[in-house]
């Protein structure tokens, strides 16, 4: 069943107290990769949804950098292109920049400014919503590029933090801790 597949995914997400800093409970999302079957089907739960709720998508948008480790299979498997939203200074050429607090620090996201047109379907992809920070940040980059937001995913989502209270279009996290 969907909810034993579910489980299983989260059975290999392990919690990690006080990394990277005192306090923070980490969600390690690594040891997913090192089954192929629960890598696998991690990837196709995500298709999964998107396809069931019948979303058009142009481009899956990951966030950097564990975004960028479902999103490029996920685009893969909807036929659609895959665009980076890097920590800035790694991209070249001409960028659209957005600064935000993090659970743990801050920091500035940036996307190159061709990447994707007026208007296209964006889904947004990461491993993980904490604060919810970087999610919104991320939409507001699209936001400026004026994409068309259909939807923000994630595979872990932490409800305790409120993430998605940040973020104003639809969010879907495959597990809730
Ligand atoms: C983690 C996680 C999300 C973000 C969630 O990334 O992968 O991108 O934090 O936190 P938030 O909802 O509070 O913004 P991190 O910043 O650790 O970067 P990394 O993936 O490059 O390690």
């Amino acid at each position: 069943s969907k909810q034993a597949r579910i489980d299983r995914l989260k059975a290999n997400i392990p919690t990690v107290p006080d990394f990277p800093k005192p306090g923070i409970l980490f969600w390690d999302i690594m040891p997913i990769m090192q089954n192929p079957e629960v890598f696998s089907d991690s990837v196709a739960l995500l298709e999964e949804h998107v396809k069931e709720s019948g979303i058009k998508v142009d481009v899956v948008v990951g966030l950097e950098a564990r975004g960028f480790l479902f999103g490029p299979l996920l685009a893969l498997r909807l036929n659609c292109a895959f665009v980076p939203v890097r920590k800035a200074g790694k991209l070249p050429g001409e960028t659209v920049k957005c600064s935000y607090t993090l659970e743990y620090g801050k920091d500035t996201v940036e996307v190159q400014k061709n990447s994707i047109k007026p208007n296209q379907n964006v889904l947004i992809v990461d491993d993980l919503i904490a604060t919810g920070g970087t999610m919104a940040s991320a939409c507001q980059l699209m936001e400026s590029m004026q994409a068309n937001i259909v939807e923000c995913l994630a595979v872990v989502e932490l409800d305790d933090l409120k993430g998605r209270d940040k973020i104003k279009y639809p969010v879907h996290s495959l597990i809730h801790c």
